[in-house]
């Protein structure tokens, strides 16, 4: 859909809708099978060396499996997203090398998950943060993109600006509005003082539009998602609604989105990214 056509850390994509990493995106039937039901980006489910059995949720056969998946897309000019996950800086490093050479156009290092919390714990201080970053940086030509904890002891900002300085282009925030959240979708008013609504938003606001947020979490409709990029996303991850409705969720959320902007007047997601407002 023209309108929902987004870049995002500087990549060209088709469509700001794409799978969340994990669901219906860890086996090769299941990354072609949405390949062939979108046209946007393919999000594949984060892999570390040598595949894991447990935890179950990050179950992947290893990063050769992935790094040639991604060799046969890339032929085809389709833009892929590799998540990273490992048990130590160094495989972190090694897996996120291996994916950029096999033509990932982005690399997401999935510093969200409890396993790399637990074990290389990446938030334990801004300079280890910056440490494994950097490294990353080194050994990568991809834009980097970075899913952040949904809980963290820093403020937005503080993480926000580190991203900034250390050039990841792209923060993978948790879509968490809070349950009752009321919104004028006509005018993108909020009833309140100006605040937070979501880490997306935080991030967003943080990130001075030097950095993308894709808001993950909760997008199961179009109407979610136009939500989303008002507080701030420039893409949304669909996770559960994979699940349950198989791979056509993505294009029944894309033309969702793509009728709501045409009825809105908007002729342009970007139109839309960020534009809430308080009604103070
Ligand atoms: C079965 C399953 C597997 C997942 N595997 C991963 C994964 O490998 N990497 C990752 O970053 N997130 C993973 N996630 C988290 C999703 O990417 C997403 O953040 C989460 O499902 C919230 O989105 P939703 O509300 O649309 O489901 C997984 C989620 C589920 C349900």
């Amino acid at each position: 859909m023209e309108r929902t056509s987004i870049r995002l850390g500087g990549v060209a994509l088709n469509s700001s809708v794409m799978n969340a990493s994990g669901p219906h995106s860890a086996e090769r039937g299941e990354i072609f099978e949405l390949t062939a039901r979108h046209n946007g980006a393919i999000v594949f489910k984060s892999c570390n060396i040598a595949g894991l059995e447990a935890p179950e949720n990050l179950k992947n056969r290893g990063v050769e499996h992935f790094a040639g998946i991604a060799r046969e897309l890339g032929a085809r000019g389709k833009p892929v997203i590799a998540s990273v996950v490992g048990a130590t800086e160094d495989e972190i490093v090694a897996v996120a090398g291996t994916l950029d050479r096999a033509g990932a156009k982005i690399v997401e290092l999935n510093l969200a998950d409890d396993y790399v919390q637990k074990s290389v714990a990446p938030f334990a201080s801004l300079d280890r943060l910056k440490a494994l970053i950097g490294r990353v940086r080194g050994a990568v030509q991809a834009a980097v993109a970075v899913k952040v904890p949904p809980r963290i002891e820093y403020e937005a900002r503080a993480i926000a600006d580190l991203f900034k300085a250390m050039g990841v282009k792209i923060a993978v925030c948790a879509n968490d509005l809070p349950k009752d959240f009321a919104i004028d979708l006509a005018s993108g008013t909020v009833k309140g003082p100006a605040r937070p609504l979501s880490q997306t938003h935080a991030f967003f606001q943080a990130g001075e539009g030097l950095l993308d947020i894709v808001a993950v979490g909760g997008v199961n409709g179009g109407r979610d998602a136009y939500i989303a990029h008002l507080t701030g996303a420039r893409a949304v991850g669909v996770g559960s609604a994979l699940i349950k409705e198989g791979a056509g969720a993505l294009g029944r959320i894309d033309r969702e989105l793509d009728e709501m902007l045409a009825a809105q007047g908007k002729g342009s997601v970007n139109e839309i990214i960020g534009a809430v407002r308080f009604s103070g």
